[in-house]
């Protein structure tokens, strides 16, 4: 089968697909037959640096995610021919993941799903679905009359948030560093744009006075401690993202770099379940959501699929069609 498989760290050229075996079934696992995938950002590190952290083992097959129909079932409660999405559990990172013809997953991390989206549709789902729905109302606990900040909003995370927000009705301040986007997050379903641009307190105090009191951190350890102090008395602040490339907090001193009475949060994908998943595909049937796509791409045009990822471009989800 085609597959990237990733030999060693490298630049965007020097990404391309080789011919491997389709991986062998196990019990416990389940073999898919890869439709489409979506790009994430975390790949996009594993090819410039993480590829040589302690804990991966290369060579290694890219992708934390896909859809697809089950191959072989082996030992699962699947059928063959089932259409079913796969993400997280060590995919693409201490096993091979998706960016190939066939990937084989544990059957812990393979969801079933029953809808009627594209495949390039169904592939923007998963991991940005998940990790927003995750964000804004599990961990945020968003409400139709809360007042969302959603810092990094252009961001694929960041546009679902927007649409899953304005779904309920919660007023959107969504954020990015470029003006020419303005337009764009505003057709997204965002309320208030903000330009990240040092100016961003005064931007949503002459809004809000009191500021908001639900934040989605999509910049990170960079930006966190300035979110905060946008948070009125009881505002929550999730961290989700890590697009200014800072994961820690230096030096953190909570009773005086935090203001008194707001909440910190953090979000991670890492345990996916069926019973969320479906929650989060009924709600996009209910309120007819679609996700943001940027660009499809084939499997051999992946270097290209990653260079408009990391041009900050894309506005929306980078799809690889198979
Ligand atoms: N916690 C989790 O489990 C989890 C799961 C999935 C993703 N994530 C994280 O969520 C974030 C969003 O992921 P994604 O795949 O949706 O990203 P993406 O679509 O690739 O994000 C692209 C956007 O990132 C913004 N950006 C890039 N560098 C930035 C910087 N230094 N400062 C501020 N903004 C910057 C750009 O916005 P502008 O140019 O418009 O400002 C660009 O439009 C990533 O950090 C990702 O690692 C976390």
């Amino acid at each position: 089968m085609k597959a990237v498989v990733l030999y060693k760290t490298c630049k965007l050229e020097e990404l391309n697909v080789s011919e491997v075996s389709i991986p062998e079934v196990k019990p416990g696992w389940i073999l898919i037959k890869v439709k489409a995938f979506g790009l994430n950002r975390s790949e996009l590190m594993m090819r410039e640096f993480e590829g040589n952290a302690s804990y991966i083992t290369l060579p290694r097959i890219l992708g934390i995610e896909c859809v697809g129909e089950i191959a072989n079932v082996s030992d699962s409660r699947f059928i063959k021919g089932q259409r079913v999405i796969a993400l997280m559990g060590g995919m693409g990172r201490s096993f091979n993941g998706s960016y190939a013809e066939y990937t084989l997953v544990p059957s812990k991390n393979v969801f079933s799903v029953n809808n009627y989206y594209e495949w390039e549709e169904l592939g923007a789902i998963p991991e940005t679905y998940y990790t927003a729905w995750g964000s804004v109302m599990d961990c945020l606990q968003l409400k139709p009359e809360d007042i969302l900040i959603v810092r990094g909003g252009t961001s694929a995370a960041g546009l679902a948030a927007i649409q899953l927000a304005e779904s309920i009705g919660t007023t959107v301040l969504a954020s990015t560093r470029s003006e020419v986007k303005r337009t764009f997050l505003l057709k997204q379903g965002a309320d208030h744009v903000l330009i990240d641009n040092g100016t961003l307190r005064d931007q949503v105090l002459s809004i809000y006075p009191r500021g908001a009191n639900k934040i989605l951190e999509l910049v990170g350890a960079s930006t966190l401690l300035d979110s905060a102090g946008l948070l009125s008395h009881h505002g929550i602040v999730c961290v989700t993202g890590i697009l200014g490339k800072k994961g820690t907090l230096d030096n953190f001193y909570p009773i005086k770099d935090l203001p008194s009475g707001v909440y910190l949060a953090g979000f991670s994908s890492n345990s996916p379940s069926q019973s969320v998943i479906d929650d989060i595909f009924e709600h996009m049937h209910k309120h007819n959501l679609h996700p943001a796509i940027s660009k499809v791409f084939s499997l051999d045009e992946i270097g290209q699929a990653h260079a408009l990822m990391e041009s900050n471009t894309a506005n929306g989800k980078v799809i690889v069609r198979i």
